[in-house]
């Protein structure tokens, strides 16, 4: 039996406000450009980087018969001959398959069944013992105009869970089989030139990567590419700033390759350089060299920055270099990659050093999931959910446990949050291999990266002989492709082995009483907490209860293996030698319904919630990982049933103290002990709570907790109310239902109906209830203590979205709707396939 297995036997209780809506700051919450994704802005002129999102065709098939699966597999003749698939040819007829737009989840889609091996997917049905929701084929019609023969045109995927097979015009292009690295293929050879083209992919999710929820099907964008046939490598190139007073040095390098079937190209690469307000500061070129057909030759130069803006959290100064390939005058291919300018150093005495000066990692882990719509994330919820870690006063995120969507790391690097950037696969076979190239070609110009990840807790690896070697030929590849960064592991267990020897920087999970020891005897390691935490509360709820699969919200309840928030962050911040750490985690995500099991269909680890409500604990963090005042009081004040009885009320503070007061009374008043909360015990009565927060002698801050009445009204928000009309782009709404004094009832769960009509749709719905399986996908979702959220997207013809929220015929109270207008703006329109 695994860990995993005996969490609800395991979960020790060691110890019950609702946190309500976070005061988020309203600016990070509503930074998101036109055109947000970096893909998008990577391909300049002659090259075309289309976005392949729209206007597909799904069809659910079946993993083990193939009279449900297209036939595909009925005989043993399907991969016999080349261009034999029918369904991708004109033939097929898709009329009776859904229409549908990329990215796309069918896991999120399906019901919840009470089985105990689908806990990791959070009971959703996918698997070998479920093929009938465990294959999905994707079908898509184009054009390939006549003028595109002789250029390249390569399909790119970011990411799809997690069996791929491609087809294209009846022929069988290619497979992958990881649910996160990208995958792409060249299939110039195989298109219709002024004709439709019809391009098939199966998707199958029966097996998995991960014990987490991981979605199913085409969760990340799809692209198509255009280039010359002499054309940059993808991924190749690079731009390595190397620090010194006052300046950076540039190191620049890509590689050009010859697919022109015409003979060597005699060319030339040349870099201009943009600062962040995009003026040319510098610019390189190489001399000419000749690229043989069919031949890939890398070419480099330098420049120099005289006295560049740097990359931090604090100030994401992002540069530009668009990089070109020249022959014969022209240009025939070119792109634009983001770096930035920091150096990022870990010392084993002193911890982290980011452009010199010593930073603490305080970071989050998170999967990649979010409330309504599972894994197929639209690139704003990256943002939003960036913004949510962020107001935390977070400066940094582990993409535990695979390689990221490139928006996420966009997100970052544009917004400044540093990130440890993870690997799904810790091997050094050739799948292992590819996806770690893949990740570190794809993601080493990112700033906002520090450091690389080889993976999480292999406990085999740790322990055996083959561990070491695997772990330094991992760690070798990753330095030849990216010499500016450092590797590390997320390690429990098996400290004692020479697992850790090949590491640069050894990633400490959980484990407090081992990490002293570790350091004298590897007293040259630097160190950071990979992963810390796992610390578990229910959002709105001060008393745990088992029978409902609650845990209280007050900082006092982990797994046997884990940590509260109070106990490793002073563990961490009294050791000047470790960077800092990744508290798991930021989100609560689907799967692992840890601390209990069914009906649970997501962990409580999240320090929010599953739609980014901020839980109690977020508050902890708050006030000593960010900088400004905090003063949070909880719980909240409606205890009609416990009236004289003792209430636990707690605060998050980094004041100098708080006095607390019950209708005016004195509780009395607490100093502030730094890394701390305060506590006081109160006697139940209705009314007021308040919390008067005191610095240098002042009071500076008070906070509230009102007994309130019964529902009243219905409140919609929206974290902008203006967004892109590109099809993408979603409005991220909260719902509140308030008493007649216009105060939040923080125990609020009627059940609320939306309608959404004009230029969008709602795509999605939670509330961040773990243990709620109403549908996602739904036009309606009760509160959970107090909140719910709707996900509404835009479509891409500029107007308005109405949202209106009603309570249904049953149950009551009926309450007047509340309507909220969201407008989309006309933006310039990402390229996309027509
Ligand atoms: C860790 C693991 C995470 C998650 C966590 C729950 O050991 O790395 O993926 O399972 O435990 O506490």
């Amino acid at each position: 039996m695994t860990r995993r297995d005996l969490l609800r036997s395991s979960f020790a209780l060691s110890g019950a406000a609702l946190a309500g809506p976070a005061s988020r700051a309203q600016k990070l919450l509503s930074a998101y450009p036109a055109a947000a994704s970096a893909d998008a802005l990577s391909a300049v002129p002659p090259r075309e980087h289309l976005l392949f999102d729209f206007g597909w065709k799904f069809f659910q098939g079946h993993a083990t018969d193939p009279a449900r699966d297209l036939g595909f597999g009925m005989g043993q003749g399907d991969f016999a001959k080349s261009g034999d698939f029918g369904f991708a040819t004109k033939k097929f007829d898709d009329s009776a398959w859904r229409s549908l737009d990329l990215p796309h989840d069918w896991a999120v889609e399906l019901p919840f069944v009470h089985d105990d091996i689908l806990q990791s997917h959070g009971y959703k049905p996918l698997g070998r013992r479920y093929p009938e929701t465990s294959v999905g084929w994707y079908r898509r019609t184009f054009e390939i105009p006549n003028e595109d023969a002789g250029r390249r045109v390569v399909v790119e995927f970011d990411g799809a869970f997690r069996d791929a097979l491609v087809f294209l015009n009846g022929y069988f292009i290619g497979r992958n089989n990881n649910g996160y690295a990208p995958f792409r293929f060249d299939v110039t050879d195989f298109l219709n030139y002024g004709a439709p083209n019809f391009l098939v992919v199966r998707m199958d999710a029966s097996f998995g990567d991960g014990w987490f929820y991981e979605g199913a099907g085409i969760y990340r964008h799809v692209w198509l590419t255009k280039t010359d046939a002499l054309h940059l490598g993808r991924w190749e190139s690079y731009v390595r700033p190397e620090l010194h007073a006052g300046s950076a040095d540039l190191n620049l390098g890509t590689q050009v390759r010859n697919e022109t079937h015409r003979g060597a190209e005699d060319c030339r690469v040349r870099w201009r350089i943009l600062d962040p307000s995009g003026k040319i500061v510098a610019t390189a070129e190489t001399a000419q060299q000749f690229v043989s057909a069919d031949g890939s030759v890398p070419f480099t130069a330098s420049a120099r920055l005289p006295s560049p803006a740097l990359w931090s959290p604090e100030s994401p100064s992002l540069y530009s270099a668009i990089v070109s390939v020249e022959s014969g005058g022209k240009t025939r291919d070119a792109e634009r990659v983001a770096f930035g300018v920091r150096s990022a150093v870990f010392d084993p005495g002193k911890g982290f050093f980011l452009n010199g000066k010593s930073v603490k990692i305080k970071g989050t882990c998170n999967h990649q999931d979010h409330a309504g719509v599972g894994a197929a994330l639209p690139d704003r919820l990256q943002w939003y959910r960036l913004a949510v870690l962020k107001e935390m006063g977070s400066n940094a995120v582990r993409t535990s446990h695979n390689m990221p969507t490139p928006e996420w790391v966009e997100a970052c690097d544009r917004l400044g949050m540093m990130m440890m950037c993870e690997t799904r696969m810790m091997s050094s076979n050739p799948e292992g291999m590819a996806q770690l190239s893949l990740m570190v070609k794809r993601y080493r110009n990112s700033p906002s990266i520090i450091l690389w990840s080889m993976g999480n807790e292999e406990d085999v690896l740790q322990r055996s002989p083959q561990g070491p070697r695997v772990i330094s030929d991992m760690v070798a590849h990753t330095h030849e492709l990216d010499p500016t960064r450092l590797c590390t592991s997320a390690v429990n267990g098996s400290f004692q082995s020479h697992f850790s020897d090949g590491l640069d920087v050894m990633g400490f999970n959980y484990s407090l009483k081992v990490i002293d020891s570790y350091h004298r005897e590897h007293p040259k390691k630097p160190g950071v907490g990979s992963e810390t935490a796992s610390t578990v509360s229910t959002r709105g709820i001060y008393e745990t209860d088992t029978l409902r699969n609650w845990v209280s919200a007050y900082d006092a309840n982990h797994p046997s293996w884990a940590e509260l928030a109070e106990e490793w962050w002073k563990f961490y911040a009294a050791r000047e030698w470790l960077g800092g750490g990744f508290a798991w985690t930021g989100f609560d995500y689907r799967g692992e319904p840890t601390p209990y099991g069914w009906p649970s269909i997501s962990s409580q680890f999240g320090i929010v919630d599953t739609c980014g409500f901020p839980k109690d604990n977020f508050y902890y963090y708050k006030a000593w990982w960010g900088r400004e005042p905090v003063l949070h009081l909880f719980p909240h004040w409606n205890w009609e049933q416990r009236y004289g009885e003792p209430i636990s009320v707690w605060v998050h503070s980094n004041l100098d103290s708080v006095e607390l007061f019950l209708n005016g009374k004195s509780q009395g008043s607490q100093k502030v002990q730094p890394l701390t909360h305060l506590e006081w015990k109160v006697k139940y009565e209705p009314g007021v709570l308040e919390a008067r927060g005191t610095k240098d002698g002042k009071v500076v801050l008070v906070e509230k907790r009102e007994t309130t009445g019964k529902p009243a009204s219905i409140r919609l928000t929206a974290d902008r109310t203006t967004i892109n009309a590109d099809g993408q782009d979603a409005a991220v709404l909260q719902v509140e239902v308030l008493d007649n004094q216009g105060r939040t009832i923080p125990t609020a769960d009627n059940l609320i109906h939306f309608r959404v009509t004009g230029e969008g749709a709602l795509i999605g719905v939670g509330n961040g209830d773990p243990n709620c399986q109403e549908s996602d996908k739904q036009s309606r979702r009760s509160l959970f203590n107090g909140l719910a959220q709707v996900i509404v997207q835009a479509s891409r013809t500029p107007g308005t979205i109405t949202v209106e929220a009603s309570t249904g015929p049953w149950p009551p109270p009926r309450l007047p709707a509340a309507r909220i207008t969201i407008t989309t703006k006309k933006v310039m329109l990402r390229p996309a396939v027509a």
